[in-house]
């Protein structure tokens, strides 16, 4: 969203949480983005309640909501958003985290459909591992919707709820190139930008989630024209997405990995100036390998990149730890998520706004993207604290 397209949102606040008393899917989600992007939390009660079809919300269906993993705090915040905008619209919830096993995330979805479940919203762990509990949920005239990461190999996915995956990359490359004082956040050269060269690593996401890749060619395509032109360097020559890539998206692998460069490539007594990062618990991992091979914040310390605003690593920003995150609010997420479970329930066609880029290998599944921002130390306040997601309190506790 630009500067006067969240403007022109905030004008019409008022007035869109009005038209939502009018009690219709499409236009609470409007409210709830616009007020969120206004940074005002105001819609949040007024929106909620209303999507389930009509004043009294929904039947009181149950709906499975299946998450991947607890293990990272992001998964959680989105299962909570999730659960609680379900129930304000009256729906039972069925709530579910696998802790990263596939067996157990199946099973867990065929209890749902066992249990009667009227519509699925289901977070992958690998997308590629769920078309026969998904024909299940067909046969019964289930409903599904991919929430975050799309659900690969089958038929059997109505819609997909997400942001978009490859202006993130951009996002996150982008945020590497300004922390090295090459471009502002917008990406825009800097007049007074360095001729480097610096070392830079790189990092992407577990290889069975379809957004990792879409997030690594977002990346490359923004670091690729400062590579060519030998401003970065990828000195371990570690540049293919296989070589990058980090199974279940674990700290500890990057962490080793990370090790593993820093013995082949940097004991020559050259350092690693940024690392391309995709996601916040793998900097975490990576900042760990930096500090115990000595490695210390301040002069020399290299610019790190993230992804979703996990509290520790907005404290690690706050600290000058790590440079960036991007910022993915998992309550919108699940505002879209939960509107198109309503209006499928309610016989009407969810909202989508991008029908061309999410083909999962059978078809191309109908998307609502929205947008994310990135996080740097100076917009904390702006973007977290002011838009309720954390608090002053909680970043500095
Ligand atoms: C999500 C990211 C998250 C990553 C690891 C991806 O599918 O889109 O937000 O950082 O999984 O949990």
């Amino acid at each position: 969203m630009d500067a006067a397209d969240s403007d022109s949102h905030q004008d019409n606040d008022v007035q869109l949480i009005d038209t939502v008393k009018g009690n219709t899917v499409k236009n609470t989600k409007k409210v709830l983005l616009a007020t969120l992007a206004a940074g005002s939390m105001l819609a949040l009660a007024a929106c909620s309640g209303n999507a389930g079809g009509g004043d009294g919300g929904s039947d009181g269906g149950l709906i499975g909501v299946a998450m991947p993993t607890k293990s990272s705090e992001r998964w959680i915040q989105d299962g909570d958003a999730v659960k609680e905008q379900l129930e304000e619209q009256g729906f039972k919830v069925d709530l579910q985290y696998a802790e990263d096993d596939i067996p157990t995330q199946v099973s867990q979805i065929e209890n749902m459909i066992t249990k009667g479940a009227e519509a699925l919203i289901i977070a992958s762990i690998d997308g590629t591992t769920l078309t026969q509990v998904l024909q299940d949920a067909a046969d019964a005239e289930i409903p599904v919707i991919a929430y975050d990461r799309l659900i690969r190999d089958s038929e059997n996915v109505d819609y997909y709820a997400s942001f978009d995956n490859y202006i993130v990359g951009v996002q996150q490359a982008t945020s590497l190139l300004n922390g090295l004082g090459l471009t502002d956040l917008e990406g825009e050269p800097a007049a007074d930008a360095p001729a480097g060269p610096f070392n830079v690593e790189l990092f992407a996401g577990s290889p069975d989630d379809n957004n990792a890749t879409f997030f690594w060619n977002g990346a490359i395509d923004t670091l690729q024209p400062y590579i060519d032109e030998g401003t970065l360097v990828v000195k371990s020559g570690q540049t293919d997405f296989e070589q990058a890539a980090i199974l279940r998206w674990d700290g500890e692998v990057a962490q080793e990995r990370m090790e593993n460069i820093l013995t082949s490539t940097y004991s020559d007594g050259s350092t690693v100036n940024a690392v391309l990062s995709p996601y916040d618990g793998l900097s975490r991992g990576i900042i760990s390998a930096l500090t115990d091979a000595g490695y210390s914040v301040g002069e020399g310390w290299p610019i790190i990149s993230g992804q979703d605003a996990e509290l520790d690593s907005v404290k690690a920003i706050n600290s000058g730890e790590q440079f960036a995150t991007i910022f993915k609010d998992t309550r919108e997420l699940a505002a879209v998520a939960v509107d198109m479970a309503a209006a499928i329930l309610n016989g009407e066609e969810p909202e989508v706004n991008n029908t061309e880029d999410y083909d999962n290998g059978v078809k191309t599944v109908p998307s609502y993207l929205l947008e994310s921002q990135i996080v740097v130390k100076d917009n904390i306040t702006e973007v977290l604290v002011e838009s309720g997601y954390w608090t002053e309190e909680e970043i500095n506790g």
